[in-house]
């Protein structure tokens, strides 16, 4: 699949002023500064469409971009921000729980994983919430341009293996990098495959 339009629809600060219309919805989530809004750039071919920034925490509120005219491509806030106060990260992480657990047409999250680091605590825990409550989600490992081939290798398979420790079943898992532009077209593909079989 090719992007063709991708246009900033609206910012909601939670899930009920979301928009109503049920058109299929992919979501982006991942820790704070994992590169969320980068990839959703990269993946739409447009540099300025999605906020970014080289400090945490840019993305506050849950941003809709309409893709083809036909579905929906949802950013999302970062988890893990560490200087956000414990208040506001509870209220933040209720409204993305919120918006994850009851969004009915959101048909796929994708959880971002930064490719150099060791499993994290904050993204396995996240994962196995989406897996206990039925959240459909896929991985992609971010930012490859940073390690070489063969260290990508050993992060994954370490990724893997703590996965294996809480499940029979590994969820798909794609690798990005917005930097190099690798990755677009096997995402684009997968959102594809699942739009037509909807
Ligand atoms: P929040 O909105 O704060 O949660 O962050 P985010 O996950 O949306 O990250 P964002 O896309 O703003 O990127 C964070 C930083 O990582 C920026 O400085 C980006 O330029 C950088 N970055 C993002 N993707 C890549 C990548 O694939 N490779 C490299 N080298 N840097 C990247
Ligand atoms: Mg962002």
């Amino acid at each position: 699949m090719e992007i063709t339009s991708a246009i900033f629809k609206i910012s909601c600060p939670d899930r009920k002023s979301c928009p109503k219309e049920t058109v299929p919805e992919f979501s982006f989530i991942g820790r704070s500064n994992v590169g969320k809004s980068s990839l959703i750039n990269f993946l739409c071919g447009n540099k300025k469409l999605a906020k970014t920034s080289s400090t945490p925490g840019k993305t506050q509120l849950i941003n809709f971009f309409e893709i083809n005219h036909t579905w929906n491509l949802v950013d999302l806030p970062g988890y893990g921000y560490a200087k956000v106060s414990k208040g506001k990260r509870d209220v933040f992480e209720q409204f993305i729980s919120d918006y994850l657990l009851n969004r009915e047409q959101l048909i796929n999250t994708f959880v971002l994983i930064d490719c150099r680091l060791s499993p994290q605590k904050i993204d396995i825990e996240f994962i196995n919430w989406c897996g206990e409550k039925n959240i459909p989600f896929s991985l992609i490992f971010t930012k490859i341009d940073k390690i070489s081939s063969s260290e990508l290798q050993k992060k994954m398979a370490e990724f893997k293996k703590e996965l294996l420790k809480y499940w029979d079943d590994l969820p798909p898992i794609f690798t990005s990098s917005a930097v190099s532009l690798f990755g677009k077209e096997k995402v684009l593909n997968y959102i594809e495959k699942i739009l037509k079989s909807n």
